[in-house]
């Protein structure tokens, strides 16, 4: 396997020096205190919130609660402004490079913000004889959409060939000379993932567009990476970023297409949208107000640094196989880490007894195919994904059951 330069990281980063940090933040968790015998390692299916989201939705709903863009009252009129500004405080957090001509459309999350760049803008972008680009080996809601934008144009007559995104065998990113190999001048869109859900992969979205030039739109599915790690839009040069509230620690039902605006036509999207989650929007300016406080590079350093524990971990257990990069396993090595996500099987027992297994000794995991498209995992594996209130002490209590069962079996 070769590995380009900038997979290459320092070793493993220092748990030690961030625990403080870490205690002071994992206390702000309501349901992780509540809940002592619990290890909530679940965080890329959603996020736990901290107070402070918690505070900001109350406060809202018991002082300002009222329809956004609809009003001639005082709280009519705070709630379209609380809106407006959700927006100018997305694009800051996610480093917007033309934030003057960007859009942010909110949704209720990932997939709907997906769906409705493929049916509202790709469908009027495309003509007949283009090319996209889809991972099918990614969340299949980064896949799906695609497939729908393409059976919605042939039914107009409009033929386009769907290609699929192709992948280094061993360390699951994007294989991106094969990439270059694929691109024509008739290549106009390419759908990517900032951090991989199964396999905990950064994809290094930031070298595609030098592959397919300046041209090409490209989409990022960034819902594993808002909120867990610094996203800075300007160095990853994408098109669009689409991602879910939940997982960054705001409330379910909300999420954001955001839209650079420099290619195509504008994105508007259509269809009827009725009332905005208000509050959900709400509870996202304040995840990202705290994420940000809390300081996104730390939040990466500390769940990188508990995925390597448990992988390096596992790596000394017989019966365990990780999915994804093998060269990134053990502490020592400095191979690009997973993005806090790590995901693997039992070499005897089913990932589903497995998961409901964990789950007696209060480890919350996922336990199934986690959504992945056919080109991905054909056998169901476990996900363990991590957030700054998990600690070193989850990782080593999940080891010893898992150990336990590396014995028994
Ligand atoms: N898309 C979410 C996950 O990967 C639900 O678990």
């Amino acid at each position: 396997m070769t590995l380009p330069l900038d997979t290459m990281s320092a070793p493993a980063p220092p748990l030690a020096e961030l625990a403080p940090w870490q205690a002071e933040l994992g206390a702000q968790f309501p349901i992780v205190t509540g809940h002592p015998d619990v290890r909530y390692l679940d965080s890329s299916a959603t996020a736990q919130k901290p107070q402070a989201v918690l505070d900001a939705v109350h406060r809202y709903l018991t002082t300002t609660n009222a329809n956004a863009g609809r009003g001639t009252y005082p709280w009519a009129n705070r709630t379209t402004e609380i809106v407006e500004q959700a927006r100018e405080r997305l694009k800051a957090f996610l480093r917007d490079p033309s934030p003057h001509r960007s859009t942010v459309h909110f949704t209720s999350g990932t997939t709907e913000g997906l769906r409705t760049v493929a049916r509202d803008w790709l469908t009027s972008y495309l003509r007949d004889g283009d090319e996209i680009v889809v991972p099918f080996a990614d969340h299949q809601a980064n896949a799906v959409p695609w497939l729908e934008a393409q059976r919605l144009l042939a039914e107009r007559g409009v033929r386009i060939a769907v290609r699929e995104m192709p992948y280094e065998t061993d360390s699951r990113d994007y294989d991106q000379e094969a990439l270059a190999r694929l691109v024509t001048a008739r290549t106009r869109f390419v759908a990517a993932t900032h951090v991989h859900h199964v396999y905990g992969a950064d994809m290094n979205v930031h070298r595609i567009r030098a592959v397919v030039g300046p041209d090409v739109v490209v989409c990022l599915d960034a819902a594993q990476s808002i909120g867990h790690k610094p996203v800075d839009l300007g160095a990853l040069d994408v098109d669009f970023a689409v991602f879910s509230g939940h997982k960054a620690m705001a409330l379910p039902g909300v999420g954001a297409v955001w839209a650079r605006g420099a290619r195509g036509p504008a994105f508007e999207p259509g269809g009827w949208s009725g009332s905005p989650n208000t509050s959900g929007v709400v509870s996202l300016h304040a995840a990202l107000d705290w994420l940000e406080d809390a300081g996104l590079e730390r939040i990466e350093q500390w769940t990188v640094g508990l995925g390597v524990r448990l992988t390096d971990g596992l790596s000394r257990l017989g019966s365990y196989e990780v999915l994804g990069c093998p060269l990134s396993l053990t502490a020592e090595s400095t191979v690009q880490r997973r993005q806090g996500i790590v995901t693997f099987r039992h070499r005897s027992i089913g990932s589903n007894d497995l998961g409901f297994i964990l789950a007696s000794h209060g480890l919350m995991v996922r336990a199934d195919g986690h959504c992945q498209g056919h080109a991905g995992e054909k056998d169901s594996s476990v996900r363990v994904s991590l957030h700054v209130y998990n600690t070193p002490d989850d990782i080593d209590h999940l080891l010893e059951v898992l150990a336990g069962l590396d014995r028994e079996s």
